[in-house]
């Protein structure tokens, strides 16, 4: 097959999607079907990269409303916070306070600048470092909600230290006990809940953080019907922040890679979060903001639709993610489909998400 043309960095304006991924030090540094905002362009030029494929003919396709939900160089950067923050749990200092409250305000900037967006993740590429990664993910994911229910700054800047931390009683677990592949016992499932507890204690007797926030680490496992641990509180005796944190949590939770559990597609995951299991537990102002939020089929994702023949998402409608454009392909020719124009076709499962 002839290669594809490539464009040069230099000539790259922001609005384009990226149709390979772009590879830097071994790892995917920008996924296919990504659209390059200026800064992104200006990363390329950064890591000396000449030229990249770009999707030419889907580049004006449909609302421009993808978008990761933080770039990768400032992931990083929270990651090797959170990791020496919560390896330091039993004495962490003022600097190290000071260091997540700048954090947080790094991620609120970054929530608040991409209000139009939807986020789309792309497939996992790094499984290590689970529970720090996580609370990066849920924080951004939850500033998001925050910011698009207007929320005020003050609980802004609670929901993202809140968000960083809400794990980290987990440090007091053991390592074989989070990551083991077969079943805890009752005694270890205890001893795992017992992490909301612990990391309230810890927040507390640390003197740091306000109130809010060692609540954020005790009740972000309770659900609206007074199901969850530990205190089986009920609807609105859960603080509102624990309550936006505890949807993106399991959202997070099912999205990742574990030892025992391979990881859901985001359809999947919104399905069982909308599902009946789910019925009840979560607060409907927060799940309908999250659910406009997250991408279930993000760009450059192969999936099949009914009748069961096979498709590639091509662009997004900003009013229903679900009911994105396709482009399918026969005989060599693509062809186009609006799933908004087109109501009688609906996408019936994702069989591989863009990477
Ligand atoms: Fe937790
Ligand atoms: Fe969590």
């Amino acid at each position: 097959m002839p290669e594809k043309p490539r464009t040069p960095v230099y000539q790259l304006q922001a609005g384009v999607v990226l149709d390979l991924p772009v590879y830097h030090g071994g790892r995917t540094y920008f996924a296919s079907g990504k659209i390059l905002s200026n800064e992104d362009i200006q990363d390329l030029k950064l890591l000396g990269l000449e030229s990249v494929a770009l999707r030419e003919t889907e580049t004006m396709l449909g609302d421009q409303v993808q978008d990761d939900v933080m770039s990768q160089k400032l992931r990083e950067h929270a990651i090797s916070i959170v990791r020496r923050v919560y390896q330091n749990f039993q004495n962490l200092d003022r600097e190290q306070a000071s260091e997540i409250y700048s954090l947080g305000l790094l991620l609120k900037e970054e929530a608040t600048r991409s209000t139009k967006l939807g986020i789309a993740v792309h497939d996992l590429r790094d499984h290590s470092n689970y529970t720090y990664q996580h609370s990066v993910n849920v924080t951004a994911i939850s500033l998001a909600i925050g910011v698009r229910m207007g929320l005020s700054r003050e609980e802004l800047d609670h929901l993202s230290v809140g968000g960083l931390l809400h794990d980290i009683g987990k440090m007091k677990v053991s390592r074989e006990i989070l990551e083991r592949e077969g079943k805890l016992t009752p005694e270890e499932m205890d001893l795992v809940r017992q992490h909301t507890v612990w990391g309230w204690d810890l927040l507390k007797e640390q003197g740091h953080f306000p109130p809010v926030v060692w609540s954020i680490a005790r009740q972000h496992h309770e659900t609206m019907e007074g199901g969850g641990y530990p205190d089986q509180l009920i609807s609105s005796r859960i603080h509102l922040l624990s309550r936006i944190i505890s949807v993106v949590d399991i959202w997070d939770a099912l999205r990742s890679i574990r030892p025992y559990k391979a990881a859901w597609k985001p359809d999947q995951v919104l399905d069982f979060i909308n599902g009946v299991t789910m019925v009840g537990k979560f607060d409907p102002q927060i799940l309908e903001i999250f659910n406009n939020l997250i991408v279930p089929y993000p760009i450059g994702s192969r999936v099949m639709i009914t009748g069961g023949s096979v498709a590639y998402v091509a662009g997004l409608n900003f009013g229903d993610f679900s009911r994105p454009i396709l482009r399918m392909e026969e005989d060599g020719r693509f062809s186009y489909i609006d799933l908004m124009v087109r109501k009688s076709v609906r996408i019936l499962k994702t069989l591989e998400l863009a990477t």
